[in-house]
């Protein structure tokens, strides 16, 4: 695997790949990072990956200082399962070198709802650096996983607005045996929280299996969950069951039609904040 620094070794790498699928990632790899370079693996070659902790996609008061890097471990990590062929770790200077930057501004409708209205500023930190590592990489196809569920739909409709020849491909959330969706973030749990964790996601099964079973008062389905999830000891930032085509709230009538959905929540065990979704 070669690792490099700048765009302009990045491209001496890529000069005449046409077929290459790209994994960007901020980091401290884990078994769901490891799945998402073997599907890119089966849908190109070169595998190009990245690791860039991007500053402009967390907030003021989020974690930024403390996100875990661990760029020599990382590398090991990839070097032993011979997937990437290429790993790209541009430092800050190398990705936003002018004092002020370009930026993309998802649309509101997407954009602003769910973890946009949680954490603003974060899809825009998110497409804009997108935008450019797709820029630097060129790739036929990028991998992301289904976990960043209203990310993947971004990236995909900024890919299409802007008539980008990459095509994005979708993975699934890779999961402990306990359900607990992967996640950098799940380093930063304590073992009791880490016992607790799980309940996310057989809450979001509840709450399929609810819809499922023929209930559509979406609007109990979601106060119930909140609540659940609330005296459990959670903060609930949202629980919110919708369309999967665009995010919006589906009616009662469409429910009953068969609406494709996903339930998406997002709540903080402690001073940690998972997220988690399940397609219904
Ligand atoms: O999902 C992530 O890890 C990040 O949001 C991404 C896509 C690498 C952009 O920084």
């Amino acid at each position: 695997m070669k690792v490099v620094h700048s765009i302009e070794e990045l491209r001496d790498q890529m000069r005449g790949q046409n077929r290459a699928a790209f994994v960007p990632t901020m980091g401290n790899l884990h078994e769901g990072h490891m799945a998402l370079m073997r599907l890119a693996r089966q849908h190109g070659d070169p595998v190009v990956a990245s690791i860039f902790v991007n500053r402009l996609q967390f907030g003021p008061n989020e974690d930024f200082d403390k996100y875990p890097r661990t760029l020599q471990d990382d590398i090991e990590k990839l070097q032993e399962r011979n997937d990437v062929y290429v790993l790209f770790a541009p430092n800050e200077k190398e990705m936003y070198p002018e004092p002020q930057n370009y930026r993309v501004n998802p649309p509101s409708d997407l954009g602003d709802i769910l973890e946009g209205e949680f954490r603003p500023g974060f899809f825009v930190g998110v497409t804009t650096v997108v935008l450019k590592l797709l820029s630097c990489v060129q790739p036929k196809v990028a991998v992301f996983g289904k976990k960043d569920y209203q990310q993947l739909m971004i990236v995909r409709s900024m890919c299409r607005q802007f008539a980008l020849p990459t095509e994005i491909i979708p993975h699934e959330t890779v999961r402990d045996d306990d359900g607990l969706a992967l996640s950098s973030r799940n380093r930063f749990l304590s073992p009791t929280e880490r016992a607790q964790a799980p309940h996310l996601y057989r809450l979001l099964n509840k709450v399929r299996d609810r819809v499922v079973a023929g209930d559509h008062d979406i609007a109990g389905i979601e106060r119930d969950s909140r609540n659940e999830l609330a005296a459990a000891g959670w903060k609930v930032d949202y629980l919110a069951l919708r369309r999967r085509r665009d995010l919006r709230e589906a009616t009662c009538e469409e429910v009953a039609a068969g609406e494709p959905l996903v339930v998406l929540a997002a709540a903080m065990l402690g001073t940690t904040r998972l997220i988690d979704n399940l397609e219904v």
